[in-house]
């Protein structure tokens, strides 16, 4: 008795795994990569950090910098006015940075070995590498960029070390309850990199 017991316990372990089998095989053929042609495409793999151009323009609209029209610096001479635009570039260019390293390649990594929490198909996991690859990228040369912007002007970035952003998500991270825990840190970089993607 204990015997067949066994064995009906086992064409049931032998029936799951068989369909957990079938699902995989289904989710790997269903999924479409739009990474296909990363090698030939990828900027990293394809376009050299390109040196800062020489055609004098202004180092960030000044339109999107609002505290351009505080009477203090609307009637200031247009070195300050300029100072004001690189130091909201630096702002900009760090956040870039921050939010690559911080946020976005920590969850492209996890995925990519497995780590999420997710049942992913192998490709797409394969392709999570790929990200973490373009993400690094975007990170390495909008460091240079910020590096460039400072030999150029002569101006030193005067930015928080530790970004306001990222305590946010750490006090958010602690409150959530442990089973959710990790999902706030998957949405946050989904919907910040989607944000830039498509900004
Ligand atoms: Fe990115």
């Amino acid at each position: 008795m204990p015997l067949e017991f066994a064995s009906a316990a086992n064409r049931t372990i032998l029936a799951r795994h068989h369909q957990y089998r079938i699902d995989e095989a289904l989710a790997e053929s269903r999924y479409r990569s739009r990474f296909r042609n990363w090698d030939r495409l990828a900027t990293v793999r394809n376009n050299p950090i390109r040196p800062l151009g020489d055609s004098g323009e202004l180092f960030f609209t000044p339109e999107l910098v609002r505290s351009l029209d505080h009477p203090i610096l609307a009637g200031a001479d247009s070195r300050t006015r300029e100072a004001v635009l690189v130091h909201r570039l630096y702002e900009y260019l760090k956040f870039t940075i921050d939010l690559e390293q911080s946020a976005v390649i920590p969850v492209t990594g996890h995925i990519s070995r497995g780590m999420a929490g997710l049942e992913l198909p192998e490709l797409m996991r394969a392709d999570a590498f790929k990200i973490v690859t373009d993400e690094a990228w975007h990170a390495q040369f909008t460091y240079e960029l910020m590096r460039e912007v400072r030999t150029r002007t002569g101006i030193a970035p005067a930015l928080p070390t530790v970004p306001a952003f990222t305590e946010v998500l750490a006090r958010i991270h602690e409150e959530l309850p442990s089973q959710i825990r990790g999902l706030d840190e998957m949405l946050f970089a989904i919907v910040s990199e989607t944000l830039i993607s498509s900004g």
